[in-house]
């Protein structure tokens, strides 16, 4: 299936990550958001990271441009009926994402694949949305996403396989490296993670450490590139919270309950480095 048309969904900090390193790897992209100041905001973003990269001499001034001319930004769902692969990466937001779906769904043309970058949220939940749930599927970047090499590729019960290898196939031509993970709350890395950054919040809570300690211990001690309250603050309380929550009610099992700090943190607004405070002040 040939795919010169990326559409992403969101033009947050995941949403033009996505698109940057679409636009890098040579397709044309449609970014979307709600607001045209949102997507005007992603696209700053990347404009930032790529005029780094060419000071870095890692990149062309000419390469920076061709990868910017690449990027197209709106506020129109519709547009989305040009592209010929569309990922989401909206808020972390069951109904949002539901809507979403639902909107893709009628506006592409019925080839076309959706893909989520849910951090949790089943993939089957999410397909059962659209008349096409063969055509949908988990495509799952980390934060940095032009940083982090990992794709997490989850397949729904109902992904074809011409859908999981195109999405498998785009990975790659992102420059990133693949693992295929089954269809259950939380995938493998956040399954993973997120146990271990809200355990590391219920240390704090318990005073087992100061936040300073806690990460230099998971830090020096694990080699870790940065300690579970940092990397929380980086990914957004909220979205933890929302993650933990997902397990927890996904699994009934109370080893994934959130820790009373993590929400209420999240509900004060601390939200981690988006908002400028979370477990540290930025
Ligand atoms: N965007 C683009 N590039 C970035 C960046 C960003 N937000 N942040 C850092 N970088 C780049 C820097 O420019 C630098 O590039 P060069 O090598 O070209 O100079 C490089 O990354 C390293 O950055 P720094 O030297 O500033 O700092 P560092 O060595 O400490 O690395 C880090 C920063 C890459 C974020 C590193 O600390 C790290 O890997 N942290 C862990 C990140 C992680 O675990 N992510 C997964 C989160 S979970 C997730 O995303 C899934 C989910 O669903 C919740």
């Amino acid at each position: 299936m040939e795919i010169n048309t990326f559409g992403v969904i969101g033009a947050g900090q995941m949403g033009n990550g996505i698109a940057q390193v679409a636009a890098t790897g040579g397709l044309n992209v449609i970014m979307s958001d709600i607001k045209i100041e949102f997507a005007e905001k992603g696209l700053a973003n990347i404009t930032k990271i790529l005029t780094k990269n060419v000071d870095k001499g890692k990149i062309s001034t000419e390469d920076k441009d061709a990868i910017l001319g690449r990027i197209k930004i709106t506020a129109d769902l519709k547009d989305m009926a040009d592209a010929d692969f569309v990922v989401e990466a909206a808020t972390e937001n069951e109904t949002l994402k539901f809507k979403v779906f639902q909107d893709l769904d009628e506006i592409c043309r019925p080839g076309v694949i959706l893909a989520t970058n849910t951090s949790s949220i089943p993939i089957g939940r999410i397909a059962a949305q659209t008349g096409r749930p063969e055509k949908v599927i988990g495509m799952h970047f980390m934060n940095p996403v032009p940083v982090m090499k990992l794709v997490e590729v989850i397949r729904g019960l109902a992904t074809s396989d011409e859908t999981y290898q195109t999405t498998w196939d785009l990975s790659l031509k992102f420059g990133k490296t693949p693992a295929l993970a089954n269809d259950f709350p939380g995938f493998i890395a956040n399954r993973i993670l997120l146990p271990m950054i809200n355990e590391a919040v219920f240390a704090l809570y318990h005073g087992v450490g100061t936040r300073e300690d806690i990460d230099t211990v998971m830090k020096l001690g694990m080699n870790h590139p940065m300690g579970p309250l940092a990397l929380a603050d980086l990914i957004g309380l909220d979205t933890c919270l929302a993650i933990m929550e997902t397990l927890y009610n996904g699994f009934k099992d109370s080893k994934y309950r959130p820790c009373p700090l993590l929400r209420k943190y999240v509900e004060a607004g601390w939200l981690g480095r988006k908002t400028g405070r979370g477990f540290y002040e930025y």
